[in-house]
C-alpha cells in the first residue's frame, strides 16, 4: 500500500483533476471582489499540483502553497517552473503549519478538508489558519457533505480515468455513523509502451463528512467569523444560493475580524 498522492500524484493532472481548483479560485476572487475585498497574497492549503495557487499567481498575488504529498508539490513546483510563476511551495500538514508573514487568504479546495477525520483535526487546522491571517483576510473552502458520502461514494466503485497506459479506479463505502468513507484507489499504468505489461499501485484515501453546523461550531472556537456558505453547482462550477444538509458539497467563506480600530 502506498501513502496517499504518492502513485496518484502522477496521473492528477492527466485526469482532468485541475480543472476544480482553477474553478475555485476564480470563484473565490469573485465573491471577495463581491465584497469588496481584493486580496494581495494568498497561501493555499493542500495545495496538491497547484491547481488554484498557480491560478492565484496569474492574478499577480503573492502565492505560497503548502502539502503533506512531496509527490503532489513536485508536480506544482515543476508547472510553476515552466511558467515562471514565483510561487512558494512547502511541505506542511494543515493541521500544524506556521508562515512567517500573515497573509490575507487561505485557501483550502476539492474536499481537502474532508481528509481531516477528526473534530480535534478540523479544530487545529481552523486554528491555524486564523494565526496565519492577517486581521479583516478571508479563510474559503469547500467541503463534501454526508449527504454526498452517503449518495455517492457508499459501496461505489468506478473507473475514474483510463487511457491506453493508465486505468485508475475508486472504490468507496461510507459509514453513516462516523461519517468516514474510505476511498482504495487503485493506479494500473503500462509499463512497456507496446506490450502488455501493467504496474499496481493501491492507495488508501480515508474522507469525512461533518454536518455544516459542526463546521461552523470549530470555525466559530477558532475565532473566525462565518459570513457565508454556498452550495456549489459542480456541473457549471457557479455557487448556487445557502448551502443546507442536502447539497452535495458546500463552500465556506469565513473572515478574520479586523483589529479594533
Ligand atoms: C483532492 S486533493 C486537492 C488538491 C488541490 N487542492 C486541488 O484542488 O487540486 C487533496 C490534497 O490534500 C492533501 N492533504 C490531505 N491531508 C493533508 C494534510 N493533513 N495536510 C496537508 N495536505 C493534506 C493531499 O496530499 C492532496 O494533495
Amino acid at each position: 500500500m502506498r501513502a496517499p498522492y504518492s502513485a496518484y500524484a502522477g496521473v492528477y493532472d492527466r485526469s482532468g483533476q485541475t480543472r476544480f481548483g482553477e474553478a475555485m479560485a476564480r470563484i473565490t476572487i469573485e465573491w471577495l471582489a463581491s465584497q469588496e475585498f481584493q486580496p494581495g497574497s494568498v497561501l493555499d492549503l493542500a495545495t496538491g499540483t497547484g491547481a488554484a495557487a498557480l491560478a492565484f499567481a496569474r492574478e499577480g498575488l503573492v502565492t505560497t502553497g503548502l502539502d503533506r504529498s512531496p509527490e503532489m508539490l513536485a508536480q506544482a513546483a515543476e508547472k510553476a517552473r515552466s511558467e515562471q510563476l514565483p510561487i512558494t511551495l512547502f511541505e506542511a500538514d494543515m493541521r500544524a503549519f506556521e508562515i512567517e508573514t500573515p497573509t490575507e487568504l487561505v485557501t483550502a479546495f476539492f474536499d481537502s478538508v474532508n481528509y481531516l477525520i477528526s473534530d480535534q483535526d478540523l479544530a487545529a487546522c481552523f486554528r491555524a489558519v486564523e494565526q496565519a491571517l492577517t486581521p479583516g483576510g478571508w479563510f474559503v473552502f469547500d467541503a463534501n457533505t454526508i449527504e454526498r458520502y452517503r449518495q455517492a461514494w457508499n459501496d461505489s466503485t468506478e473507473i475514474a480515468f483510463q487511457d491506453d497506459y493508465t486505468l485508475v479506479i475508486y472504490r468507496s463505502s461510507f459509514d453513516p455513523v462516523t461519517g468516514v468513507s474510505p476511498l482504495l484507489l487503485t493506479t494500473f499504468e503500462r509499463i512497456d509502451p507496446e506490450g502488455d505489461l501493467w504496474r499496481r499501485w493501491d492507495e488508501t484515501h480515508i474522507e469525512r463528512g461533518y454536518p455544516l453546523a459542526e463546521i461552523e461550531r470549530l470555525l466559530a472556537e477558532a475565532g473566525l467569523e462565518q459570513v457565508s456558505v454556498e452550495a456549489l453547482n459542480e456541473r457549471a462550477m457557479t455557487l448556487e444560493g445557502p448551502a443546507t444538509e442536502r447539497s452535495a458539497r458546500a463552500v465556506f467563506f469565513a473572515q478574520k475580524p479586523a483589529s479594533p480600530e
